[in-house]
């Protein structure tokens, strides 16, 4: 059994969620970092899925692909080797937004594709939702200038829904964040809520 901590970071794209993760590597400079999609051969054919016009169910398999990549090749290693691990979108990632992708092909797309995860993921010790009105988001996006087809309203106003219902359904993992604030207070903020829970 993992003895490390797995700590994920989710929300809709816009929220400043990678740029607090910067933050953390310097207040958590003992903590590994990681990401998804990630940087291997599999995380770039999920990124040029993204970036094209990718069938959602083959998208959302190779989104899971790189996941089983991730937990075997980086996530339970380090877990094992006792450290507090920091992933920047994880499986939660996958529910909301897959959810929202393959809501037209299944009654209840999200608790489909959390079952596809069932018995093999390895689920977060503590997951930091970023929450914001999705328009600023959108603004946000426009500024940062990387339109994939997910940077729209009506679209991220379902994943933040679907993040939402999440978190309802497991309170004592999920951890909401106004993410309107103040980038420099929502990183303090953050950094509080996680040694907190570290404390624990
Ligand atoms: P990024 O902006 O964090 O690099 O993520 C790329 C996009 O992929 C972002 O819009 C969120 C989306 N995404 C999914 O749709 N499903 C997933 O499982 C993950 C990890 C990301």
């Amino acid at each position: 059994m993992p003895e490390g901590k797995l700590i994920t970071l989710e929300g809709i794209d816009g929220t400043g969620k990678s740029s607090i993760a910067n933050m953390l590597k310097k207040s958590f400079p003992e903590a590994f970092f990681t990401r998804e999609p990630t940087q291997n051969w599999i995380g770039k054919a999920v990124k040029r899925s993204i970036e094209s016009d990718g069938d959602p169910l083959a998208e959302l398999f190779l989104f899971v692909a790189d996941h089983a990549e991730h937990i075997a090749k980086v996530i339970r290693p380090a877990l094992a080797e006792g450290k507090i691990v920091f992933s920047d979108r994880y499986s939660d990632s996958r529910y909301a937004y897959q959810g929202v992708t393959l809501s037209d092909d299944f009654d209840d797309a999200v608790a489909w594709v959390q079952g596809i995860h069932r018995d093999w993921t390895v689920v977060p010790d503590l997951t930091i939702l970023f929450t914001i009105d999705p328009a600023v988001a959108i603004s946000r996006c426009g500024v940062r200038g990387e339109k994939t087809k997910f940077e729209k309203l009506e679209f991220l106003k379902k994943v933040q829904d679907n993040f939402l219902r999440l978190a309802k359904e497991e309170p004592r993992r999920f951890v909401i964040i106004d993410a309107e604030n103040e980038l420099e207070d929502v990183g303090r903020e953050v950094e509080m809520k996680i040694k907190d829970f570290l404390k624990k």
